[in-house]
């Protein structure tokens, strides 16, 4: 039996943009996705989730289809989760040379699904982490990275970037930009987020953005400035000046709502951060709906969130300085 974990992420700036191979940066945070592996001789796969933040599921898959779960969750979202599970499968299959192998696999994660925090990429980096070691062959990070990213590019549609598993499986703050990222030394970063219990459709927003890039030439210089908003953020973070950061991560919230992809609860959570004296605050992931993050040394913020109609969950956030680990 092996057990692996992955820490979720926000972006600090960049989202979107990523997809055109302008640069990210991103931060890891300290709420992981836990995954167990135990390797089983019939050559089936049996998946167990406690939360996800979805009501606990197990799916059989044997020689016959999969039975279907019996939760209370939208189809979009659970055919997602069981589709990066087998991705994941596939790929350690694939890296341990045992196209056979069958698996138990439990999934515990803290990060909520699709709310642009990275519960997939997470759980994805620490499932293959796991279901290679359990196969008995250690991967390095690259190339758990890579993988993982393969995954995701699978269950996606082709429409995912790097940023994602490469923050997952590296934890600390990432840059990430085309086919390359690095790690990058980084201020303490006050980072609360805010959760309004919901989920946007990743596939469908990436769609979107790159529909509106097409038509028009104003939604192609958004992505740009995005990036340029970026290379702003990096040298701020290189100075130590959260300050700056955040005045950077304003502008980008602008820039993403101009490419269509806040919401009006992402918005209330991005207001009541601001108006709470945070040094800066935007939507994170792809949009639609699901997380914000903001930058304060201060309670007022989380305090602000918890009390904002719309606003199901507020919480400080610690960088996770290692990502995919054992256990
Ligand atoms: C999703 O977490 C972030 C997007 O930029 C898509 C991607 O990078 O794969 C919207």
């Amino acid at each position: 039996m092996a057990t692996s974990s992955a820490p979720g992420k926000v972006f600090l700036l960049g989202e979107h943009a990523v997809v055109y191979g302008e640069p990210a940066l991103l931060a890891a945070i300290e709420r992981r996705a836990r995954v167990t592996v135990e390797e089983r001789s019939d050559g089936g796969l049996r998946v167990d989730s406690e939360d996800l933040t979805l009501d606990g599921f197990t799916i059989e898959y044997g020689e016959d289809a999969a039975t279907d779960p019996n939760v209370d969750v939208p189809q979009n979202l659970l055919e997602a989760a069981t589709g990066y599970v087998d991705e994941a499968v596939a790929q350690a299959r694939d890296a341990a040379d045992a196209p056979n192998a069958g698996f138990e696999v439990t999934i515990e994660s803290e990060i909520p699904l699709g709310a642009g925090i990275g519960s997939s990429a997470a759980v994805v980096a620490a499932a293959i982490d796991a279901a290679t070691r359990e196969l008995g062959v250690e991967l390095d990070r690259e190339e758990i990275a890579d993988r993982a990213y393969r995954v995701e590019h699978a269950v996606q549609d082709g429409q995912a970037s790097r940023a994602d598993t490469f923050t997952s499986t590296m934890g600390g703050v990432v840059r990430v930009e085309g086919d390359g990222g690095h790690s990058i030394p980084a201020p303490e970063l006050p980072l609360v987020i805010g959760y309004d219990g919901g989920a946007g459709d990743t596939g469908k927003l990436v769609a979107d953005v790159r529909s509106l890039r097409e038509r028009y030439g104003f939604a192609a210089d958004t992505v740009e400035t995005i990036g340029d908003v970026v290379d702003e953020g990096e040298r701020a973070l290189d100075d130590g000046d959260v300050e700056t950061l955040g005045e950077l991560m304003n502008a980008d919230h602008g820039l993403l709502s101009a490419l269509g992809v806040s919401s009006r609860s992402l918005d209330a959570m991005v207001w009541a951060a601001r108006d709470a004296g945070a040094m800066g605050a935007k939507l994170t992931g792809a949009g639609g709906g699901g997380c914000i993050v903001a930058l304060d040394e201060s309670d007022e913020s989380q305090t602000a969130l918890e009390y904002t109609p719309g606003c199901e969950e507020a919480f400080r956030a610690e960088l996770a300085e290692e990502g995919v680990r054992r256990k």
